[in-house]
């Protein structure tokens, strides 16, 4: 993290906390319209605020429970305290390599773009990936979006969609439902 040394392009890079909520709610919105859904977060502030910053208590009950589901670093304006950017990541478990960080969302708003703040930002995840003992990081990018892609291939993006044929998707909350009331347990 560089949040304490010299600030370049005025900016600095540091972990977030939960005051940043707010800031980082507004940014997951832009990055949705930039991705052409400005209708797709469904997020409120405080869900942010309990799945990332959460208060120690009691863990046992699923439903309830106050573990951390995600870490974040912001880049944040030095001369103003806005913040510019933001990244969202957390573990995954891989069987062949163990630990790894999976990258939800990188954005740095337009103003701030193609003077290295993208790549210091998406450095911090890997720096925060490699002390933590991971192995990778994985990341999911719309096809359409070539500026991302272009980023990454820049950075040494291995593409396992093209290079191994993987093939990833979701199933959605009704489909588990379904799938969930059409067996005995
Ligand atoms: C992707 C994004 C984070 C990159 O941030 P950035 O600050 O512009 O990136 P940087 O200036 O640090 O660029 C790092 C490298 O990538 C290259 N790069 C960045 N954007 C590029 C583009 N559109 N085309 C070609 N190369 C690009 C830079 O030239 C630089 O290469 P260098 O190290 O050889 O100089 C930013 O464009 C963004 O927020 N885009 C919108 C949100 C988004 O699409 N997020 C990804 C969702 S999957």
């Amino acid at each position: 993290m560089d949040s304490d040394g010299p600030s370049h392009h005025g900016v600095i890079i540091r972990p977030a906390t939960v005051t940043d909520c707010q800031g980082i709610h507004r940014l997951i919105q832009e990055l949705a319209a930039f991705q052409g859904y400005p209708d797709g977060p469904e997020l409120t502030v405080e869900t942010l605020r309990r799945d990332g910053f959460p208060v120690e208590g009691d863990n046992s009950d699923r439903q309830t429970s106050t573990a951390q589901v995600f870490q974040a670093n912001v880049v944040e304006e030095t001369a103003t305290g806005k913040l510019v950017g933001y990244a969202i990541f957390f573990p995954f478990y891989s069987t062949w390599k163990g630990k790894g960080i999976y990258l939800e969302d990188i954005y740095v708003q337009s103003d701030y773009r193609k003077a290295g703040v993208g790549k210091r930002l998406f450095a911090s995840v890997c720096r925060f990936a490699l002390e933590w003992g991971g192995s990778a990081v994985r990341l999911s990018v719309l096809k359409k979006n070539v500026q991302a892609k272009a980023f990454y291939e820049r950075l040494g993006f291995e593409n396992s969609t093209v290079e191994d044929g993987w093939e990833t998707g979701r199933f959605g909350e009704e489909t588990l439902r379904k799938i969930v009331e059409s067996v005995v347990v």
